[in-house]
């Protein structure tokens, strides 16, 4: 049985890699927990939810909204959900971020739980306590850092995952090699096949050694004022990539990475061999490495970004493989660096 613990100022998490939602039931009790699970999990696995009450949450962003996180609680008060009850998250990031946030503040905040059933969600969202909604456009706007009681990261869930989704969580996993810990680059490199073929030991290590990571650095900085920062690695240029290019999130956070491993070159901090390496192992796994940029929309895209204080922007950039850091640059530069870069 492979389990984590997560502990901080706001609270003490467990993590599990190898269980199942099939043993929900170990985790809390029918008669006082009520589910909150997406549409497409309750399509393939619902047989596993036997006599749980349960609130069908439909895929896509669109659930992170502030109408339907209101609605949510009309059927919360309808099923008599009071302050000793539980909610459990069940799905991709989208359901946990939700599930997280109406926990955090229906009757000031009920317990809660998770089973994540997509890659992304078991290596990162799940984990670390930040949940929410949208709002006006912007990402995560409204929310909380509340930690969940129990993350179940049901491993075997993700055989019904379609595979776009799945490559997706790729992404994540290589930037915890490159950030923290080059052997899970170095272990995905050699087990590539088995983990596109879902082999269920190959994922579990794959999914431990990346939720170690997030945990770790969680701990040390639970509210994002330093190693917290280095989780963005990608992101910075992704964010853009995906608002732009109208991209999954794995696939714009690959070409963020190659952009920010080349700009960690161009300041002289590693050499070329890791960027090298970076889209050699992105580009096994099915994601892109390369595409054409418009440098001044993209430089626009990037200046509106929340990220940015003042006259400063903050990458993440590499010092080795396996060493992150924050870099400041000057909102004057940036346009000059994206046409380094691209
Ligand atoms: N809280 C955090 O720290 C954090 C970190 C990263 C991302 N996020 C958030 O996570 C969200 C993205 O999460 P995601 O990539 O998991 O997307 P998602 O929740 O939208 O799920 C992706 C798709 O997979 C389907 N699905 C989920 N599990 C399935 C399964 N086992 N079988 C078949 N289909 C399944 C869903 O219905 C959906 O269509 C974003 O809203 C993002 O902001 C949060
Ligand atoms: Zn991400």
């Amino acid at each position: 049985m492979l389990n984590l613990e997560l502990n901080t100022s706001s609270g003490h998490s467990r993590i599990y890699v190898s269980e199942s939602m099939a043993n929900l039931r170990n985790f809390v009790d029918p008669e006082r927990t009520v589910l909150l699970v997406d549409e497409n999990v309750l399509h393939f696995h619902k047989n596993k939810l036997a006599g749980f009450k349960y609130i069908e949450v439909p895929e896509s962003e669109r659930s992170k909204s502030i109408e339907f996180y209101t609605s949510v609680f009309g059927k919360l008060l309808e099923l008599g959900v009071d302050r000793s009850w539980k909610i459990v998250g069940i799905g991709g990031g989208v359901t946990t971020d939700l599930a997280g946030f109406v926990a955090s503040t229906y009757f000031r905040g009920l317990s809660f739980g998770f089973v994540s059933t997509t890659l992304l969600g078991q290596v990162d969202a799940s984990v670390g306590g930040k949940n929410g909604i949208n709002f006006e456009g912007y990402k995560n706007l409204l929310g909380t850092i509340r930690q969940p009681e129990f993350v179940i990261c049901d491993v075997k869930s993700l055989e019904t995952l379609p595979l776009t989704e799945y490559t997706d969580g790729f992404a994540e996993i290589i930037k915890y090699g490159f950030i923290k810990n080059p052997e899970i680059s170095d272990y995905l490199e050699v087990n590539i096949e088995q983990a596109f073929n879902k082999d269920k030991e190959v994922l579990e290590k794959l999914v431990f050694d990346s939720v170690k990571v997030k945990v770790d650095i969680v701990q040390s900085d639970e509210n994002e004022s330093g190693e917290r920062k280095i989780l963005n690695f990608g992101h910075t240029f992704g964010h853009a990539i995906e608002k732009l290019h109208g991209i999954s999130h794995g696939q714009s956070v690959s070409l963020g990475m190659i952009l920010a491993a080349r700009m960690s070159v161009n300041l002289g901090l590693i050499n070329s061999g890791i960027v090298d390496k970076l889209s050699g192992l992105l580009d096994k796994c099915g994601l892109p490495v390369t595409a054409d940029f418009d440098i001044d929309t993209m430089a626009e895209v990037m200046m509106k970004d929340k990220k940015k204080a003042g006259n400063i922007m903050q990458f993440i950039v590499l010092e080795a493989e396996g060493k992150a850091i924050v870099y400041k640059l000057k909102l004057t530069d940036l346009k000059s660096i994206l046409n380094d870069l691209c």
